[in-house]
């Protein structure tokens, strides 16, 4: 095991995420965690992490001083460093002015930790205090613009410190530097797989859960189904899921999950069609925030009201991901157990006094999709497009009616199709169809008709926060447009949002 000590750095999970790609085994510590306790559970190497505070201030948070006569390498990261300076007899100044964002890195000395990497490196820093002093025992083996410390390294003791992040994306080739010191360093076994992931974590939810039972609330995306499937395999028949018809939703999707789900996985599902409520309720509202709160208070009502005829439960599992953990952490407990109580659930786990069950709340996006394939997902689920959870309601602008929604549903799941057909649907991050309640001049056949208008929303994106329309060729295009016309009845015309975000969001309301 290599021990990740969190000092309460936003970033503690992706170095953790790192040490996954490098196929090592880690777990995260709390920062105080005693020095026997790590030797207790065999780490061969300790990585402190960055963290917010200067390591003078009052509440700053100090390891066991103990962890430095383990014996085992230390790898201190940005705030680690200062630790290490701080503890082992070096100089940490304090700075008002913050180091932050690119730098240029240059190697002096390679050593274990910099093997077979380029002299000059790009790398990213974020930090405000900084060593002044090596500790006894330390050379500097690299330099940055701002420190002639950005490398250290005492060979003998196995204690390396880096200032900068070698973790993030924009440090290039960090992802080396962590391998090095995981393997050259401190000799670890790069054997750790999805598989054994998916091992662990079944036998943590079985400790966890023991004879209790599980609720969860699947939506039919990715990060709910891949936490049924899990929760499944570790303890089957004492999980349910209960997945809500809210009417706002697409083509067969009900079905699908039911089949997938019921029938494929057999797990015990419930399906609660609420869709004649929700749609009451939305009756004659167009105003698009008014709606989201009305399908978003109706949701939970309902999830509330069939979790208690479904009788009593001590676990809600959620598929909540590291990237949904609020970014501000506190230092004072453990940082990365403030998470967002998840979108839809409002404060029922308190209402119920249910405990939350969240197995894949270390895992990023793609490794949860790693996750789910290798528990049987089928591709169509695991690299699923996002749908948001009021889902047709906010697609339909205006007041939402039955009509309007099957005009959408069926104009959507033309749109879908084509989009499978020729690929295109895996390459970009949403397609849908939007409903538009303007009515234009068409001619079918002799006939002059007045109808609808669809419009299409294509884009990519990496992350949702801005996204770009997708340059789908022409003739899928077409295709597209001529079968929703053709198709679909109430329908003439389409057309194509090119708009990107910013300035406009992805969904239309
Ligand atoms: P916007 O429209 O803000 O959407 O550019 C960004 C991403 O978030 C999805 N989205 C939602 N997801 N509940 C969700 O779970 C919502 O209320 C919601 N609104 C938007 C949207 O589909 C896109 O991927």
């Amino acid at each position: 095991t290599i021990a990740v000590l969190d000092f309460g750095s936003q970033l503690t999970q992706v170095i953790a995420r790192r040490i996954r790609e490098c196929q090592v085994y880690s777990k995260i510590y709390h920062f105080s965690t005693p020095a026997a306790q790590l030797r207790a559970d065999g780490v061969v190497g300790i990585i402190l992490s960055g963290g917010p505070q200067s390591v003078y201030a009052k509440t700053a948070p100090h390891p066991d001083p103990e962890i430095f006569k383990l014996g085992v390498p230390v790898l201190g990261i940005c705030y680690g460093v200062q630790l290490m300076g701080y503890f082992l007899g070096g100089k940490v100044a304090l700075s008002q002015a913050r180091e932050y964002g690119l730098g240029q890195l240059t190697i002096k000395r390679p050593g274990k930790l910099f093997a077979g990497l380029p002299k000059k490196l790009r790398i990213w820093n974020s930090h405000g205090d900084k060593l002044t002093k090596l500790p006894p025992g330390f050379t500097a083996t690299a330099v940055s613009d701002n420190s002639p410390f950005s490398g250290i390294e005492d060979p003998k003791r196995r204690f390396y410190g880096i200032q900068f992040h070698p973790e993030v994306f924009h440090t290039e080739r960090g992802v080396d530097m962590i391998r090095n010191f995981l393997v050259k360093v401190c000799g670890a076994q790069q054997d750790w797989t999805t598989k054994d992931f998916i091992a662990h974590a079944v036998a943590d939810i079985r400790a966890k859960v023991g004879k209790d039972r599980v609720l969860l609330g699947l939506s039919g995306g990715v990060d709910s189904s891949v936490a049924a499937a899990l929760l499944h395999k570790a303890i089957g028949k004492q999980l349910t899921c209960v997945f809500v018809d809210n009417g706002l939703l697409r083509k067969d999707e009900r079905e699908y999950v039911e089949a997938l789900y019921k029938r494929n996985f057999k797990i015990d599902l419930r399906v609660v069609d609420a869709s004649k409520l929700f749609l009451k309720r939305l009756k004659g509202v167009s105003e698009p925030e008014t709606k989201r709160k009305i399908i978003g208070r109706t949701f939970v009502e309902v999830f509330e009201k069939s979790l208690r005829s479904i009788g009593g439960a001590q676990f809600l599992g959620q598929g909540t991901l590291y990237p949904d953990v609020i970014e501000s952490v506190s230092i004072q407990g453990n940082p990365a157990s403030l998470i967002k109580t998840h979108h839809n659930v409002g404060g029922l786990p308190e209402r119920m006094k249910l405990k939350l069950i969240e197995p894949l709340r270390e895992l990023f996006k793609d490794e949860v999709r790693q996750v789910g394939a290798a528990l049987g997902l089928p591709r169509e689920v695991v690299w699923r497009q996002p749908f948001p959870g009021p889902g047709l309601g906010v697609r339909v602008m205006g007041d939402i009616t039955a009509d309007k929604l099957a005009i959408l549903r069926e104009a959507d799941a033309v749109l879908q199709d084509e989009m499978m057909k020729s690929g295109h649907y895996w390459k970009v991050w949403q397609s849908f169809a939007v409903f538009l309640p303007v009515k234009t001049v068409g001619v079918f056949g002799d006939e002059r008709t007045y109808d609808y208008v669809i419009a299409l929303r294509i884009v990519e994106s990496i992350d949702a926060m801005t996204a770009d329309w997708a340059k789908i060729p022409h003739d899928i295009l077409q295709k597209i447009s001529s079968r929703i016309t053709n198709e679909v009845r109430g329908v003439s015309r389409v057309v194509l949002d090119i708009s990107s975000k910013p300035p406009a969001t992805i969904e239309w309301e």
